[in-house]
Protein backbone atom coordinates (compact mmCIF):
# COMPACT_ATOMS: atom_id res chain seq x y z
CA UNK A 1 0.00 0.00 0.00
CA UNK A 2 2.75 2.55 0.70
CA UNK A 3 4.64 1.76 -2.59
CA UNK A 4 1.41 2.55 -4.32
CA UNK A 5 1.06 5.66 -2.42
CA UNK A 6 4.40 6.91 -3.31
CA UNK A 7 3.98 6.18 -6.74
CA UNK A 8 0.97 8.28 -6.94
CA UNK A 9 2.28 10.85 -5.18
CA UNK A 10 5.07 11.09 -7.96
CA UNK A 11 2.51 10.62 -11.20
CA UNK A 12 0.95 13.70 -9.30
CA UNK A 13 3.97 15.97 -8.98
CA UNK A 14 4.93 15.46 -12.51
CA UNK A 15 1.58 15.84 -13.97
CA UNK A 16 1.97 19.31 -11.94
CA UNK A 17 5.03 20.08 -13.54
CA UNK A 18 3.83 19.19 -17.03
CA UNK A 19 1.09 21.37 -16.85
CA UNK A 20 3.20 24.34 -15.66
CA UNK A 21 5.01 23.98 -19.06
CA UNK A 22 2.38 23.56 -21.20
CA UNK A 23 0.62 26.86 -20.07
CA UNK A 24 3.90 28.79 -20.29
CA UNK A 25 3.18 32.21 -21.62
CA UNK A 26 5.98 32.91 -23.55
CA UNK A 27 8.81 35.49 -23.30
CA UNK A 28 8.94 37.18 -19.87
CA UNK A 29 5.54 37.07 -18.72
CA UNK A 30 4.31 34.35 -16.29
CA UNK A 31 5.94 31.06 -15.02
CA UNK A 32 8.19 32.41 -12.77
CA UNK A 33 10.07 30.76 -10.44
CA UNK A 34 11.10 31.47 -6.95
CA UNK A 35 14.50 32.57 -7.77
CA UNK A 36 13.42 33.98 -11.04
CA UNK A 37 15.57 36.69 -13.07
CA UNK A 38 12.38 38.17 -15.32
CA UNK A 39 11.30 40.86 -12.53
CA UNK A 40 14.31 42.24 -13.46
CA UNK A 41 13.74 42.32 -17.10
CA UNK A 42 10.83 45.24 -16.67
CA UNK A 43 11.25 46.87 -12.91
CA UNK A 44 14.30 48.50 -10.81
CA UNK A 45 13.56 48.39 -6.91
CA UNK A 46 15.51 51.56 -6.38
CA UNK A 47 16.44 53.07 -10.01
CA UNK A 48 13.26 52.91 -12.14
CA UNK A 49 12.01 55.11 -14.61
CA UNK A 50 8.42 55.02 -14.65
CA UNK A 51 5.43 54.41 -12.02
CA UNK A 52 5.09 50.97 -11.09
CA UNK A 53 8.95 50.64 -10.70
CA UNK A 54 9.17 50.40 -14.23
CA UNK A 55 12.67 50.55 -15.81
CA UNK A 56 10.80 52.62 -18.98
CA UNK A 57 8.61 56.01 -18.40
CA UNK A 58 5.12 54.36 -19.40
CA UNK A 59 3.27 50.64 -19.40
CA UNK A 60 3.82 51.19 -23.10
CA UNK A 61 7.11 52.48 -23.71
CA UNK A 62 8.08 49.34 -21.90
CA UNK A 63 5.84 46.99 -24.21
CA UNK A 64 7.35 48.84 -27.19
CA UNK A 65 10.63 48.41 -26.04
CA UNK A 66 10.42 44.66 -26.93
CA UNK A 67 7.32 44.71 -29.15
CA UNK A 68 8.10 47.41 -31.39
CA UNK A 69 9.70 48.25 -34.77
CA UNK A 70 13.28 48.18 -33.13
CA UNK A 71 15.24 46.18 -30.47
CA UNK A 72 15.29 42.23 -30.32
CA UNK A 73 13.23 41.93 -27.32
CA UNK A 74 10.43 39.67 -28.91
CA UNK A 75 9.86 38.35 -32.70
CA UNK A 76 6.27 39.69 -32.49
CA UNK A 77 6.15 43.49 -33.83
CA UNK A 78 2.64 44.71 -32.79
CA UNK A 79 3.35 48.49 -34.22
CA UNK A 80 3.60 47.03 -37.51
CA UNK A 81 1.86 44.30 -36.96
CA UNK A 82 4.16 41.93 -38.12
CA UNK A 83 6.23 38.31 -37.63
CA UNK A 84 10.00 39.09 -37.67
CA UNK A 85 10.98 35.22 -36.94
CA UNK A 86 14.39 34.53 -35.03
CA UNK A 87 14.70 38.75 -34.03
CA UNK A 88 15.23 37.59 -30.32
CA UNK A 89 17.45 34.68 -30.64
CA UNK A 90 17.70 33.50 -27.00
CA UNK A 91 13.57 33.18 -26.84
CA UNK A 92 11.87 30.53 -29.11
CA UNK A 93 8.51 30.96 -28.56
CA UNK A 94 6.29 30.67 -31.34
CA UNK A 95 9.28 30.56 -33.90
CA UNK A 96 8.09 26.54 -35.29
CA UNK A 97 4.94 27.69 -36.44
CA UNK A 98 4.92 30.97 -37.27
CA UNK A 99 5.71 32.13 -40.70
CA UNK A 100 8.17 35.07 -40.80
CA UNK A 101 7.08 37.81 -41.97
CA UNK A 102 3.72 36.73 -41.22
CA UNK A 103 0.72 39.66 -40.45
CA UNK A 104 0.17 39.48 -36.89
CA UNK A 105 -3.82 38.11 -35.29
CA UNK A 106 -4.21 41.14 -33.17
CA UNK A 107 -3.55 43.69 -35.88
CA UNK A 108 -1.42 47.18 -35.48
CA UNK A 109 -0.57 49.77 -33.70
CA UNK A 110 0.96 51.86 -36.58
CA UNK A 111 0.55 50.34 -39.98
CA UNK A 112 -0.47 46.60 -40.70
CA UNK A 113 -0.35 44.48 -43.89
CA UNK A 114 1.85 47.12 -45.20
CA UNK A 115 -0.55 49.83 -44.98
CA UNK A 116 -0.92 52.78 -42.12
CA UNK A 117 -4.08 51.55 -39.83
CA UNK A 118 -7.04 53.42 -40.23
CA UNK A 119 -8.14 52.90 -36.45
CA UNK A 120 -6.46 51.47 -33.77
CA UNK A 121 -7.34 50.85 -29.83
CA UNK A 122 -5.27 53.65 -28.53
CA UNK A 123 -2.92 51.56 -25.78
CA UNK A 124 -0.28 54.43 -25.20
CA UNK A 125 -2.62 56.03 -21.90
CA UNK A 126 -5.47 57.36 -23.50
CA UNK A 127 -8.19 58.80 -21.54
CA UNK A 128 -10.75 58.12 -24.02
CA UNK A 129 -13.80 56.59 -23.13
CA UNK A 130 -15.08 53.75 -24.12
CA UNK A 131 -18.66 52.95 -26.30
CA UNK A 132 -21.42 51.00 -24.10
CA UNK A 133 -19.52 50.89 -21.14
CA UNK A 134 -22.76 50.61 -18.73
CA UNK A 135 -24.01 52.83 -21.26
CA UNK A 136 -25.80 52.61 -24.47
CA UNK A 137 -24.75 51.70 -27.77
CA UNK A 138 -23.08 54.83 -29.64
CA UNK A 139 -22.54 56.40 -26.01
CA UNK A 140 -19.18 56.33 -24.12
CA UNK A 141 -17.88 56.06 -20.64
CA UNK A 142 -14.96 56.03 -18.89
CA UNK A 143 -13.01 53.45 -17.86
CA UNK A 144 -12.74 52.15 -13.98
CA UNK A 145 -9.48 50.81 -14.79
CA UNK A 146 -7.86 54.21 -15.67
CA UNK A 147 -5.99 55.13 -18.90
CA UNK A 148 -5.94 52.28 -21.70
CA UNK A 149 -2.58 50.91 -22.14
CA UNK A 150 -1.84 47.34 -23.35
CA UNK A 151 -1.88 46.40 -19.67
CA UNK A 152 -5.25 47.29 -19.46
CA UNK A 153 -6.02 43.87 -21.81
CA UNK A 154 -2.93 41.94 -21.06
CA UNK A 155 -1.35 40.66 -17.76
CA UNK A 156 2.34 41.25 -18.26
CA UNK A 157 2.90 38.38 -15.43
CA UNK A 158 0.80 36.19 -17.39
CA UNK A 159 -2.48 34.25 -16.77
CA UNK A 160 -4.50 31.34 -17.33
CA UNK A 161 -6.36 32.96 -20.69
CA UNK A 162 -5.09 33.13 -24.53
CA UNK A 163 -2.49 35.63 -24.70
CA UNK A 164 -1.90 36.39 -21.60
CA UNK A 165 -5.73 38.40 -21.23
CA UNK A 166 -6.43 39.12 -17.84
CA UNK A 167 -8.65 38.14 -15.83
CA UNK A 168 -10.44 40.98 -14.34
CA UNK A 169 -10.54 43.85 -17.11
CA UNK A 170 -12.64 46.94 -16.08
CA UNK A 171 -13.42 45.24 -12.64
CA UNK A 172 -15.36 42.41 -14.93
CA UNK A 173 -14.24 38.34 -14.41
CA UNK A 174 -12.50 37.45 -17.94
CA UNK A 175 -12.17 34.05 -19.34
CA UNK A 176 -10.82 33.53 -22.90
CA UNK A 177 -10.45 29.92 -24.06
CA UNK A 178 -8.12 28.47 -26.47
CA UNK A 179 -8.37 25.36 -28.95
CA UNK A 180 -5.09 23.40 -28.90
CA UNK A 181 -2.28 25.76 -29.05
CA UNK A 182 0.11 24.88 -26.02
CA UNK A 183 3.48 25.87 -25.10
CA UNK A 184 4.94 26.61 -28.70
CA UNK A 185 2.67 29.28 -29.68
CA UNK A 186 1.41 29.79 -33.09
CA UNK A 187 1.13 33.55 -34.18
CA UNK A 188 -0.72 33.65 -37.54
CA UNK A 189 -3.29 31.22 -36.86
CA UNK A 190 -6.28 32.45 -34.19
CA UNK A 191 -6.37 30.01 -31.49
CA UNK A 192 -9.31 31.88 -29.40
CA UNK A 193 -12.15 29.98 -28.14
CA UNK A 194 -15.21 30.80 -26.29
CA UNK A 195 -15.58 34.12 -23.93
CA UNK A 196 -13.78 36.27 -26.75
CA UNK A 197 -17.17 38.40 -27.12
CA UNK A 198 -16.91 38.37 -23.51
CA UNK A 199 -13.65 39.63 -23.25
CA UNK A 200 -14.28 42.55 -25.43
CA UNK A 201 -17.34 43.18 -23.74
CA UNK A 202 -15.94 43.94 -20.02
CA UNK A 203 -15.44 47.64 -21.40
CA UNK A 204 -18.01 47.80 -24.01
CA UNK A 205 -20.72 45.58 -22.88
CA UNK A 206 -23.54 46.92 -24.24
CA UNK A 207 -22.54 45.52 -27.87
CA UNK A 208 -22.52 42.00 -26.39
CA UNK A 209 -26.52 41.16 -27.14
CA UNK A 210 -26.87 37.11 -27.76
CA UNK A 211 -30.52 36.51 -28.25
CA UNK A 212 -31.92 35.70 -32.13
CA UNK A 213 -33.34 38.36 -33.98
CA UNK A 214 -31.42 40.95 -32.39
CA UNK A 215 -31.56 43.19 -35.85
CA UNK A 216 -35.54 42.83 -35.61
CA UNK A 217 -36.34 43.20 -31.89
CA UNK A 218 -35.32 46.44 -30.13
CA UNK A 219 -33.24 45.96 -26.99
CA UNK A 220 -32.09 48.81 -24.46
CA UNK A 221 -30.01 51.00 -27.08
CA UNK A 222 -31.73 50.35 -30.23
CA UNK A 223 -30.76 47.32 -32.78
CA UNK A 224 -27.99 45.54 -32.46
CA UNK A 225 -26.52 42.35 -34.32
CA UNK A 226 -26.68 39.70 -32.96
CA UNK A 227 -23.50 38.13 -31.29
CA UNK A 228 -21.99 34.53 -30.36
CA UNK A 229 -24.62 32.45 -32.69
CA UNK A 230 -23.53 29.93 -35.70
CA UNK A 231 -22.67 32.11 -38.53
CA UNK A 232 -25.24 29.88 -40.89
CA UNK A 233 -28.19 30.21 -38.02
CA UNK A 234 -31.75 31.57 -38.52
CA UNK A 235 -32.36 34.54 -41.66
CA UNK A 236 -28.53 34.10 -42.74
CA UNK A 237 -29.45 32.55 -45.92
CA UNK A 238 -26.35 32.62 -47.74
CA UNK A 239 -24.09 30.62 -45.02
CA UNK A 240 -20.65 31.19 -46.41
CA UNK A 241 -17.29 31.95 -44.47
CA UNK A 242 -15.16 32.41 -47.19
CA UNK A 243 -17.60 34.94 -49.00
CA UNK A 244 -17.15 37.39 -52.37
CA UNK A 245 -13.22 37.83 -53.57
CA UNK A 246 -12.19 35.22 -51.19
CA UNK A 247 -12.33 37.03 -48.55
CA UNK A 248 -12.62 34.62 -45.32
CA UNK A 249 -13.12 35.83 -41.32
CA UNK A 250 -12.45 33.37 -38.71
CA UNK A 251 -14.78 31.94 -36.46
CA UNK A 252 -14.85 30.51 -32.28
CA UNK A 253 -15.02 26.95 -32.07
CA UNK A 254 -17.87 25.68 -32.99
CA UNK A 255 -18.84 27.98 -36.07
CA UNK A 256 -19.39 30.88 -33.44
CA UNK A 257 -19.86 34.55 -34.47
CA UNK A 258 -17.69 36.96 -32.04
CA UNK A 259 -16.71 40.39 -32.18
CA UNK A 260 -13.45 39.19 -33.19
CA UNK A 261 -14.97 37.60 -36.41
CA UNK A 262 -15.85 41.47 -37.92
CA UNK A 263 -13.54 42.71 -35.22
CA UNK A 264 -9.28 43.02 -35.10
CA UNK A 265 -8.18 43.97 -31.41
CA UNK A 266 -5.24 46.30 -32.02
CA UNK A 267 -5.66 47.94 -35.28
CA UNK A 268 -6.75 47.64 -39.02
CA UNK A 269 -5.71 49.01 -42.16
CA UNK A 270 -9.17 48.83 -43.66
CA UNK A 271 -10.42 51.94 -45.62
CA UNK A 272 -13.81 53.58 -45.59
CA UNK A 273 -15.46 55.17 -47.90
CA UNK A 274 -19.21 57.02 -49.54
CA UNK A 275 -21.80 55.31 -46.88
CA UNK A 276 -19.19 53.06 -45.01
CA UNK A 277 -17.43 56.49 -43.79
CA UNK A 278 -18.58 57.59 -40.04
CA UNK A 279 -20.33 60.39 -40.52
CA UNK A 280 -21.65 60.40 -43.78
CA UNK A 281 -25.18 61.54 -42.96
CA UNK A 282 -27.23 62.19 -45.63
CA UNK A 283 -30.41 62.32 -43.52
CA UNK A 284 -29.42 64.76 -40.82
CA UNK A 285 -31.08 63.98 -38.09
CA UNK A 286 -30.02 60.46 -37.70
CA UNK A 287 -26.67 59.62 -37.99
CA UNK A 288 -25.31 56.17 -38.82
CA UNK A 289 -22.82 56.48 -35.91
CA UNK A 290 -20.69 57.72 -33.61
CA UNK A 291 -17.41 56.58 -35.33
CA UNK A 292 -15.30 59.64 -37.37
CA UNK A 293 -15.35 60.28 -40.68
CA UNK A 294 -13.03 57.47 -41.99
CA UNK A 295 -12.78 55.52 -39.12
CA UNK A 296 -12.36 52.15 -39.15
CA UNK A 297 -13.84 51.19 -36.11
CA UNK A 298 -10.86 48.43 -36.34
CA UNK A 299 -12.98 46.50 -38.97
CA UNK A 300 -11.05 43.34 -41.03
CA UNK A 301 -12.15 44.58 -44.24
CA UNK A 302 -12.73 47.96 -46.27
CA UNK A 303 -16.05 49.54 -46.28
CA UNK A 304 -18.68 47.21 -45.62
CA UNK A 305 -16.62 43.80 -46.87
CA UNK A 306 -17.95 41.78 -43.20
CA UNK A 307 -21.22 41.97 -44.39
CA UNK A 308 -20.92 40.02 -47.79
CA UNK A 309 -18.57 37.60 -46.65
CA UNK A 310 -21.41 35.92 -44.77
CA UNK A 311 -24.74 37.70 -46.21
CA UNK A 312 -23.34 37.76 -50.00
CA UNK A 313 -26.51 40.14 -50.73
C1 LIG B 1 7.37 41.93 -19.09
C2 LIG B 1 7.59 42.93 -18.10
C3 LIG B 1 7.35 42.56 -16.65
C4 LIG B 1 7.92 41.55 -15.92
C5 LIG B 1 8.89 40.49 -16.42
C6 LIG B 1 7.46 41.69 -14.58
N1 LIG B 1 6.60 42.75 -14.49
FE1 LIG B 1 5.67 43.41 -12.81
N2 LIG B 1 4.68 44.84 -13.91
C7 LIG B 1 4.90 45.07 -15.24
C8 LIG B 1 4.04 46.16 -15.65
C9 LIG B 1 3.95 46.74 -17.07
C10 LIG B 1 3.33 46.56 -14.53
C11 LIG B 1 2.29 47.69 -14.48
C12 LIG B 1 0.97 47.18 -15.00
C13 LIG B 1 0.00 48.29 -15.26
O1 LIG B 1 0.37 49.26 -15.94
O2 LIG B 1 -1.15 48.16 -14.83
C14 LIG B 1 3.76 45.72 -13.44
C15 LIG B 1 3.27 45.81 -12.14
C16 LIG B 1 3.76 45.06 -11.08
C17 LIG B 1 3.30 45.19 -9.72
C18 LIG B 1 2.22 46.15 -9.22
C19 LIG B 1 0.85 45.75 -9.75
C20 LIG B 1 0.49 44.32 -9.44
O3 LIG B 1 0.27 43.57 -10.39
O4 LIG B 1 0.50 43.91 -8.26
C21 LIG B 1 4.04 44.31 -8.98
C22 LIG B 1 3.94 44.08 -7.47
C23 LIG B 1 4.95 43.63 -9.88
N3 LIG B 1 4.76 44.11 -11.15
C24 LIG B 1 5.88 42.69 -9.49
C25 LIG B 1 6.64 41.91 -10.37
C26 LIG B 1 7.52 40.84 -9.96
C27 LIG B 1 7.77 40.40 -8.52
C28 LIG B 1 8.06 40.32 -11.09
C29 LIG B 1 8.96 39.12 -11.23
C30 LIG B 1 8.38 37.86 -10.75
C31 LIG B 1 7.52 41.08 -12.20
N4 LIG B 1 6.68 42.03 -11.72
C32 LIG B 1 7.84 40.86 -13.52
C33 LIG B 1 5.75 44.41 -16.07
C34 LIG B 1 6.51 43.30 -15.73
C1 LIG C 1 -8.23 46.03 -26.39
C2 LIG C 1 -7.40 44.98 -25.83
C3 LIG C 1 -5.94 44.94 -26.22
C4 LIG C 1 -5.00 45.94 -26.09
C5 LIG C 1 -5.21 47.35 -25.58
C6 LIG C 1 -3.75 45.37 -26.50
N1 LIG C 1 -3.92 44.07 -26.89
FE1 LIG C 1 -2.48 42.79 -27.52
N2 LIG C 1 -3.88 41.41 -28.04
C7 LIG C 1 -5.23 41.50 -27.73
C8 LIG C 1 -5.90 40.30 -28.23
C9 LIG C 1 -7.37 39.98 -28.12
C10 LIG C 1 -4.90 39.50 -28.85
C11 LIG C 1 -5.10 38.14 -29.55
C12 LIG C 1 -5.31 38.32 -31.07
C13 LIG C 1 -5.63 37.00 -31.79
O1 LIG C 1 -5.00 36.00 -31.50
O2 LIG C 1 -6.52 36.99 -32.68
C14 LIG C 1 -3.65 40.22 -28.69
C15 LIG C 1 -2.42 39.74 -29.14
C16 LIG C 1 -1.18 40.28 -28.78
C17 LIG C 1 0.13 39.72 -29.06
C18 LIG C 1 0.38 38.43 -29.83
C19 LIG C 1 0.61 38.77 -31.32
C20 LIG C 1 -0.67 39.12 -32.06
O3 LIG C 1 -0.80 40.24 -32.60
O4 LIG C 1 -1.60 38.29 -32.11
C21 LIG C 1 1.05 40.57 -28.55
C22 LIG C 1 2.55 40.41 -28.60
C23 LIG C 1 0.35 41.68 -27.95
N3 LIG C 1 -1.00 41.47 -28.10
C24 LIG C 1 0.96 42.77 -27.34
C25 LIG C 1 0.30 43.97 -27.06
C26 LIG C 1 0.98 45.22 -26.76
C27 LIG C 1 2.47 45.40 -26.69
C28 LIG C 1 0.00 46.15 -26.55
C29 LIG C 1 0.16 47.63 -26.30
C30 LIG C 1 0.94 48.36 -27.34
C31 LIG C 1 -1.29 45.46 -26.68
N4 LIG C 1 -1.05 44.17 -27.02
C32 LIG C 1 -2.53 46.06 -26.49
C33 LIG C 1 -5.84 42.54 -27.06
C34 LIG C 1 -5.26 43.76 -26.75
C1 LIG D 1 11.93 42.04 -22.28
C2 LIG D 1 11.15 41.92 -23.48
C3 LIG D 1 9.64 41.98 -23.34
C4 LIG D 1 8.88 42.96 -22.72
C5 LIG D 1 9.36 44.20 -21.98
C6 LIG D 1 7.51 42.61 -22.96
N1 LIG D 1 7.43 41.43 -23.68
FE1 LIG D 1 5.73 40.48 -24.27
N2 LIG D 1 6.82 38.92 -25.02
C7 LIG D 1 8.19 38.91 -25.11
C8 LIG D 1 8.61 37.70 -25.81
C9 LIG D 1 10.03 37.29 -26.12
C10 LIG D 1 7.42 36.99 -26.13
C11 LIG D 1 7.30 35.66 -26.91
C12 LIG D 1 6.78 35.90 -28.34
C13 LIG D 1 7.65 36.82 -29.17
O1 LIG D 1 8.86 36.57 -29.36
O2 LIG D 1 7.12 37.83 -29.65
C14 LIG D 1 6.33 37.80 -25.62
C15 LIG D 1 4.99 37.45 -25.76
C16 LIG D 1 3.93 38.30 -25.46
C17 LIG D 1 2.54 38.00 -25.70
C18 LIG D 1 1.97 36.70 -26.25
C19 LIG D 1 1.71 35.77 -25.06
C20 LIG D 1 1.09 34.43 -25.45
O3 LIG D 1 0.35 33.88 -24.62
O4 LIG D 1 1.36 33.93 -26.55
C21 LIG D 1 1.82 39.09 -25.30
C22 LIG D 1 0.32 39.25 -25.38
C23 LIG D 1 2.76 40.07 -24.80
N3 LIG D 1 4.03 39.56 -24.90
C24 LIG D 1 2.40 41.32 -24.31
C25 LIG D 1 3.28 42.19 -23.67
C26 LIG D 1 2.88 43.40 -23.00
C27 LIG D 1 1.45 43.89 -22.90
C28 LIG D 1 4.01 43.99 -22.50
C29 LIG D 1 4.12 45.24 -21.67
C30 LIG D 1 3.37 45.21 -20.41
C31 LIG D 1 5.12 43.13 -22.87
N4 LIG D 1 4.64 42.06 -23.58
C32 LIG D 1 6.44 43.38 -22.54
C33 LIG D 1 9.07 39.86 -24.63
C34 LIG D 1 8.69 41.01 -23.94
C1 LIG E 1 -19.85 35.88 -39.56
C2 LIG E 1 -21.10 35.93 -40.28
C3 LIG E 1 -21.87 37.23 -40.33
C4 LIG E 1 -21.38 38.49 -40.64
C5 LIG E 1 -19.93 38.88 -40.87
C6 LIG E 1 -22.50 39.37 -40.68
N1 LIG E 1 -23.65 38.67 -40.40
FE1 LIG E 1 -25.52 39.44 -40.36
N2 LIG E 1 -26.23 37.69 -39.64
C7 LIG E 1 -25.53 36.53 -39.50
C8 LIG E 1 -26.38 35.52 -38.93
C9 LIG E 1 -25.99 34.08 -38.63
C10 LIG E 1 -27.65 36.11 -38.75
C11 LIG E 1 -28.91 35.48 -38.14
C12 LIG E 1 -29.04 35.84 -36.66
C13 LIG E 1 -30.41 35.49 -36.10
O1 LIG E 1 -31.28 35.06 -36.84
O2 LIG E 1 -30.61 35.69 -34.89
C14 LIG E 1 -27.53 37.49 -39.22
C15 LIG E 1 -28.56 38.40 -39.23
C16 LIG E 1 -28.53 39.61 -39.90
C17 LIG E 1 -29.67 40.45 -40.15
C18 LIG E 1 -31.11 40.12 -39.75
C19 LIG E 1 -31.32 40.67 -38.34
C20 LIG E 1 -32.42 40.03 -37.56
O3 LIG E 1 -32.19 39.85 -36.39
O4 LIG E 1 -33.50 39.75 -38.10
C21 LIG E 1 -29.22 41.56 -40.81
C22 LIG E 1 -30.05 42.73 -41.33
C23 LIG E 1 -27.78 41.41 -40.95
N3 LIG E 1 -27.40 40.22 -40.39
C24 LIG E 1 -26.95 42.34 -41.54
C25 LIG E 1 -25.58 42.28 -41.50
C26 LIG E 1 -24.69 43.39 -41.82
C27 LIG E 1 -25.16 44.75 -42.32
C28 LIG E 1 -23.44 42.94 -41.65
C29 LIG E 1 -22.14 43.71 -41.77
C30 LIG E 1 -22.02 44.86 -40.84
C31 LIG E 1 -23.51 41.56 -41.21
N4 LIG E 1 -24.82 41.20 -41.10
C32 LIG E 1 -22.43 40.74 -40.96
C33 LIG E 1 -24.20 36.35 -39.84
C34 LIG E 1 -23.31 37.37 -40.18
C1 LIG F 1 -20.99 41.18 -37.91
C2 LIG F 1 -19.85 42.04 -37.75
C3 LIG F 1 -19.65 42.65 -36.38
C4 LIG F 1 -19.60 41.98 -35.18
C5 LIG F 1 -19.73 40.48 -34.95
C6 LIG F 1 -19.35 42.99 -34.17
N1 LIG F 1 -19.26 44.23 -34.74
FE1 LIG F 1 -18.82 45.99 -33.81
N2 LIG F 1 -19.01 47.00 -35.55
C7 LIG F 1 -19.32 46.44 -36.77
C8 LIG F 1 -19.47 47.49 -37.76
C9 LIG F 1 -19.80 47.28 -39.22
C10 LIG F 1 -19.23 48.72 -37.09
C11 LIG F 1 -19.27 50.14 -37.70
C12 LIG F 1 -20.47 50.94 -37.23
C13 LIG F 1 -21.77 50.26 -37.52
O1 LIG F 1 -22.04 49.82 -38.64
O2 LIG F 1 -22.57 50.14 -36.54
C14 LIG F 1 -18.95 48.37 -35.70
C15 LIG F 1 -18.64 49.32 -34.71
C16 LIG F 1 -18.32 49.01 -33.40
C17 LIG F 1 -17.93 49.97 -32.37
C18 LIG F 1 -17.69 51.48 -32.59
C19 LIG F 1 -18.83 52.32 -32.06
C20 LIG F 1 -20.04 52.24 -32.93
O3 LIG F 1 -21.10 51.87 -32.39
O4 LIG F 1 -19.96 52.51 -34.14
C21 LIG F 1 -17.74 49.26 -31.22
C22 LIG F 1 -17.34 49.81 -29.86
C23 LIG F 1 -18.01 47.86 -31.52
N3 LIG F 1 -18.35 47.74 -32.85
C24 LIG F 1 -17.91 46.84 -30.59
C25 LIG F 1 -18.27 45.51 -30.84
C26 LIG F 1 -18.29 44.48 -29.82
C27 LIG F 1 -17.93 44.68 -28.38
C28 LIG F 1 -18.70 43.33 -30.44
C29 LIG F 1 -18.98 41.98 -29.80
C30 LIG F 1 -19.86 42.00 -28.59
C31 LIG F 1 -18.90 43.64 -31.84
N4 LIG F 1 -18.64 44.97 -32.04
C32 LIG F 1 -19.24 42.71 -32.83
C33 LIG F 1 -19.45 45.09 -37.04
C34 LIG F 1 -19.45 44.07 -36.10
C1 LIG G 1 -9.89 47.57 -21.43
C2 LIG G 1 -11.11 48.02 -22.06
C3 LIG G 1 -11.38 47.61 -23.49
C4 LIG G 1 -11.47 46.33 -24.01
C5 LIG G 1 -11.22 45.01 -23.30
C6 LIG G 1 -11.88 46.48 -25.38
N1 LIG G 1 -12.03 47.80 -25.69
FE1 LIG G 1 -12.67 48.59 -27.45
N2 LIG G 1 -12.31 50.48 -26.79
C7 LIG G 1 -11.94 50.81 -25.50
C8 LIG G 1 -11.74 52.25 -25.42
C9 LIG G 1 -11.32 53.01 -24.17
C10 LIG G 1 -12.02 52.76 -26.71
C11 LIG G 1 -11.98 54.22 -27.19
C12 LIG G 1 -10.60 54.74 -27.20
C13 LIG G 1 -9.71 54.18 -28.24
O1 LIG G 1 -10.16 53.84 -29.35
O2 LIG G 1 -8.52 54.09 -27.96
C14 LIG G 1 -12.39 51.62 -27.54
C15 LIG G 1 -12.73 51.71 -28.87
C16 LIG G 1 -13.22 50.65 -29.63
C17 LIG G 1 -13.70 50.75 -30.99
C18 LIG G 1 -13.74 52.01 -31.84
C19 LIG G 1 -12.38 52.23 -32.43
C20 LIG G 1 -12.36 53.37 -33.41
O3 LIG G 1 -11.46 54.20 -33.32
O4 LIG G 1 -13.22 53.44 -34.26
C21 LIG G 1 -14.09 49.50 -31.37
C22 LIG G 1 -14.65 49.08 -32.72
C23 LIG G 1 -13.83 48.61 -30.26
N3 LIG G 1 -13.30 49.34 -29.22
C24 LIG G 1 -14.08 47.25 -30.28
C25 LIG G 1 -13.58 46.36 -29.33
C26 LIG G 1 -13.53 44.92 -29.51
C27 LIG G 1 -14.07 44.17 -30.71
C28 LIG G 1 -12.94 44.41 -28.39
C29 LIG G 1 -12.55 42.97 -28.12
C30 LIG G 1 -11.59 42.41 -29.08
C31 LIG G 1 -12.64 45.52 -27.51
N4 LIG G 1 -13.02 46.69 -28.11
C32 LIG G 1 -12.06 45.41 -26.23
C33 LIG G 1 -11.75 49.92 -24.45
C34 LIG G 1 -11.73 48.53 -24.56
Amino acid sequence: MKKVFFVTIGVLVFVFITAGLVSADGGPHGGYTATTDACAGCHRAHTASGPNLLIEATTYDLCISCHGSVGTGADSNVLDGVWLEGRNPTDTTGDANTTDNANLLGGGFVNYGGSAVTSIHDADDSTAAAWGNGVNRGVAAALTDGNLTCASCHDPHGSNNYRIIKETINGNPVNVAQVDEGAAKDYDTEQWNTGTSAFCSACHDAYHRTNAGQGSTLDAGTYTHRIDMSYSYGGNANPETVGMGGYTLPLAETDMVVCMTCHLPHGTSATMTGWAAGTYDPFGANPPGPIPSGDSALLRLGNRGVCEVCHQK
